[in-house]
């Protein structure tokens, strides 16, 4: 019997699914905004997707499973001149990401039931899909373990301070003890703060050169081999986030042979930008926490996506007015929007340069996270919601300050000229974002 017409195909594209192990030129059909089908350029298909009521063209784009960024700074509630979840997921779905999952260092913190809901009901009408992650400590002042029970409750999908590192490793050992009555994952800002000591940029050669406050790169190296023995000990589960370091790399190398449950990302500046930058313009697009390191760290950062060390690529996109960066270098708050970008910085540097394939970076861009957080996303698998991302692989383009959808434009790579650009993201088969 002939399957019914769908509402829409996209046919024509290389379809990238890791999830379904799937890598080849056909049609993705959705009916009702939810994958129908994903089949290979067969006579039947070809059939089929005639009889479809809208078609799209993918002719020589690649199409994905809507892309997770499991780290991203939305802003809102109290600094909506920053951004709003209104914007953050307008310029996702600008960068091919239909789910986020949003930092609590809101004012005020994502620390309680209120501040999840609030998130939540102001996603409802947004680009992309939003879910929050809770504070670990209240206020994330590191001090007192928030209410996590009831942060998992409404629906928060892991916790963290990020931002800062909780410092206590008594406070710590219990985030991970509850965490894993929860099955969730605890991610962690691994950045000593005695040993940051106020440093804005990475300690050595440069930030000596410049006259500018270092941070010591151990103060990464020890914050990940504490909280690995807090892992290790409690068996729960640790993400650390915005891995910067060579050494940081081999701790969770390390502690991934020895069983430990702990996974990692990486942002784009760490696998593309070095501190000897910051001197060429002291551009504060570049003060980021943790701080741009040196070509061996950023060697070493590719090394681990590439042996699968680091299990996940995301953006931290932490977007701040143009006023609160226009300052010296040394006063500026810390972090660059990433979110339209982080697909063609991947293409650019990861799999343009021959370290990754499309597969494989895809895959730490939504099977891997979607694992992570236990997200029904990142797939095409029928019956699933249509989330889908349409990538021309070989767009050349140049990232422009006025081109940005974020409500900011702090980005160190405005100027770049970028290869691979996505054209087209659909959330539950509705167009979010086209080019
Ligand atoms: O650079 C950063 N900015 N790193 C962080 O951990 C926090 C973030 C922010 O909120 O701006």
């Amino acid at each position: 019997m002939a399957k019914h017409s769908a509402d829409l195909v996209i046919s024509g594209g290389r379809i990238i699914d890791p999830a379904l192990g799937f890598g080849k030129e056909g049609h993705v059909f959705i009916t009702n905004g939810c994958i129908d089908a994903v089949e290979g350029d067969t006579a039947a298909a070809k059939k089929r997707a005639v009889r479809a009521a809208e078609t799209i063209d993918a002719a020589g784009q690649i199409v994905v499973p809507g892309l997770i960024d499991c780290h991203v700074h939305l802003r809102e509630p109290g600094r909506e001149d920053a951004e709003t979840i209104e914007s953050g997921c307008h310029a996702a779905a600008a960068g091919g990401f239909t789910t986020v999952c949003c930092m609590p260092n809101t004012t005020p913190r994502i620390d309680n039931q209120e501040t999840v809901k609030f998130v939540q009901d102001r996603a409802k009408t947004a680009r992309a899909r939003v879910y929050v992650v809770g504070a670990i400590t209240k206020n994330l002042d590191g001090k007192e373990l928030a209410e996590i029970g009831d942060l998992v409750k409404m629906g928060a999908v892991a916790i963290t301070d990020d931002g800062h590192y909780v410092q206590n490793p008594e406070i710590m050992r219990r985030a991970l003890e509850y965490s894993k009555m929860f099955d969730i994952p605890v991610m962690d800002h691994a950045e000593d703060q005695y040993l940051v000591a106020g440093g804005v940029m990475n300690e050595g050669y440069e930030s000596t050169r410049l006259g500018i406050s270092g941070a010591t790169s151990a103060a990464e190296e020890i914050a990940i081999e504490r909280d690995v023995a807090l892992c290790r000990m409690t068996g729960a589960r640790l993400h650390i986030q915005h891995v910067s370091t060579a050494r940081g790399v081999e701790a969770i190398r390390r502690a991934k042979e020895d069983g430990v449950r702990v996974t990692c990302e990486a942002c784009p500046h760490h696998f593309i930008l070095t501190d000897s930058l910051i001197g060429e313009t002291f551009n504060t697009a570049l003060r980021v926490n943790p701080p741009l390191r040196t070509q061996a760290d950023v060697d070493a950062i590719i090394e681990g996506l590439v042996d699968g060390t680091i299990d996940v690529i995301a953006s931290d996109h932490a977007p701040h007015s143009a006023e609160s960066k226009d300052v010296v270098f040394d006063d500026a708050p810390p972090g660059m929007i990433g979110l339209e970008l982080t697909l063609s910085l991947v293409k650019t540097y990861l799999i343009d340069k021959g370290y990754l394939t499309w597969a494989e970076a895809i895959r730490k861009m939504t099977t891997v996270p979607a694992m992570i957080f236990k997200l029904p996303h990142g797939t095409l698998e029928p019956g699933s919601e249509a989330d889908i991302t349409i990538i021309d692989p070989e767009r050349k383009w140049t990232v422009k300050a006025d081109g940005f959808h974020s409500k900011s434009s702090n980005s160190p790579f405005i100027g770049k000229r970028l290869v691979g650009r996505v054209t087209r993201t659909l959330l539950s088969g509705r167009e979010v974002f086209a080019l």
